[in-house]
């Protein structure tokens, strides 16, 4: 896609990717995304801030010639991963003065994957500046917004934040700029689920600091720039907080509709209670709008048949990537059917140690639900609504 203009000397020279389905061939990409690389152009230096995928590679090298940039004197990787680090052995190649500039451990991982030569790097620390003439950049290290590595680029003559994965969203659009926020909302939140919650901790503190920057955007490297810098901030202060909704995640499978009648009970039992319900049939869910459903969540109930001795695969497969994901919700149980016996409860609940949860009491039945499953049901139902009543979720 042709570079754009953001301020004067500020480009953004990226790449728009309309048909990615997938990334990390983990996550569903049901709106494509994007890999934004940005062209600073200072009185004296020029820097460009990430690249893109190697799949892109030619579009970014296109854009550049398109903008007659005969030199560039700095490459700023705010992140080693490939998405955005992917395209750099071309851009040396094709400008040979240009040095890398990042920190050690972002260093170290660049030429574990990408073999570079360490003698094109420039290291920088925490809060340290480069100037680009009229023009001045400063970093800051932000480990763990995905990576051990990452790090933020500010502009601080023009108030632009580089922030790279943190804050952006897989958006694959034409638009430069936001220009529907509840449409981003989403799709921030979602990218947020699947990439930032586990990190949300340390993404707190990091909110908080971007929050004492002067800003008159936020361009981050996947999904349109924010001109309303405050938007997406308010929206990440409040996935990051430890306040919870009050609703419940029902991940479920049925084989021969036991567990479902479960579910479907269940469910309606919640809603009577004044609960909003947010029911998964794993058989058919996107992943990553069950991770969407789990990022303020305060309940989730995992409704599982039983397969030989345990869980259905698929709800194993859910249950690690809540458990690797750490949402902030409160509380879990378990519900579902069994033929002849088995493990399943143990194994789910064993599944969940990465996260700080109570576990409320399970209803497991043998064989199709009947009068007693679901009065046992409707005190689960209970259970969950005096825990969220406790708790001051409600
Ligand atoms: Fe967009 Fe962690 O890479």
């Amino acid at each position: 896609m042709v570079a754009r203009e953001i301020i004067h000397g500020v480009h953004w020279v990226g790449a728009v990717d309309f048909d990615r389905r997938i990334f990390d061939e983990l996550i569903p990409l049901p709106n494509g995304t994007s890999y934004n690389s940005y062209l600073i152009q200072g009185s004296e230096k020029t820097a460009l801030i990430d690249t893109v995928d190697p799949t892109k590679e030619y579009e970014l090298i296109s854009n550049l010639v398109k903008l007659k940039v005969d030199r560039i004197d700095y490459v700023v990787v705010n992140h080693a991963e490939q998405d955005h680090s992917g395209s750099l052995p071309m851009i040396l190649e094709f400008f040979p003065e240009a040095e890398v500039v990042t920190n050690e451990k972002c260093k170290e991982l660049l030429i574990a994957h990408l073999h570079l030569p360490a003698n094109r790097f420039r290291v920088i620390k925490d809060k340290e500046t480069l100037s680009l003439g009229d023009r001045t950049l400063e970093f800051f290290l932000t480990p763990w917004t995905h990576w051990p590595e990452t790090q933020i680029t500010y502009l601080r003559e023009d108030k632009i934040l580089f922030p790279c994965d943190l804050f952006g969203s897989h958006t694959a659009t034409s638009d430069l700029y936001v220009t529907d926020e509840a449409g981003i909302y989403r799709s921030a939140k979602r990218y947020y689920a699947e990439i930032m919650m586990p990190f949300r901790n340390s993404i707190r503190g990091y909110v908080e600091n971007v929050k004492k920057l002067p800003l008159e955007m936020i361009a981050p490297s996947h999904g349109p720039v924010y001109k309303r810098p405050q938007f997406i901030l308010d929206a990440y202060a409040d996935w990051v907080s430890d306040a919870v909704k009050n609703e419940v995640v029902i991940a479920y499978v049925s084989m021969h509709g036991s567990t479902r009648k479960m579910v479907d009970h269940l469910t309606d039992a919640l809603i009577n209670r004044g609960i909003t319900v947010r029911p998964f049939n794993l058989t058919h869910t996107d992943i990553g709008e069950l991770a969407h459903s789990l990022v303020d969540t305060a309940t989730v109930v995992i409704a599982t048949p039983t397969v030989l001795f345990g869980p259905h695969p698929q709800i194993v497969y859910a249950t690690y990537l809540a458990n690797v994901l750490k949402p902030k919700m409160r509380f879990a149980t378990v519900i579902g059917s069994y033929g002849w016996g088995g493990k399943s409860v143990d194994m789910i609940v064993k599944m969940l140690d990465h996260v700080k949860i109570e576990i409320i009491e399970p209803v497991m039945v043998k064989g199709l639900p009947d009068e007693t499953t679901f009065k046992a049901l409707d005190r689960l139902a209970d259970d969950i609504t005096k825990k969220h009543r406790d708790n001051n979720i409600i």
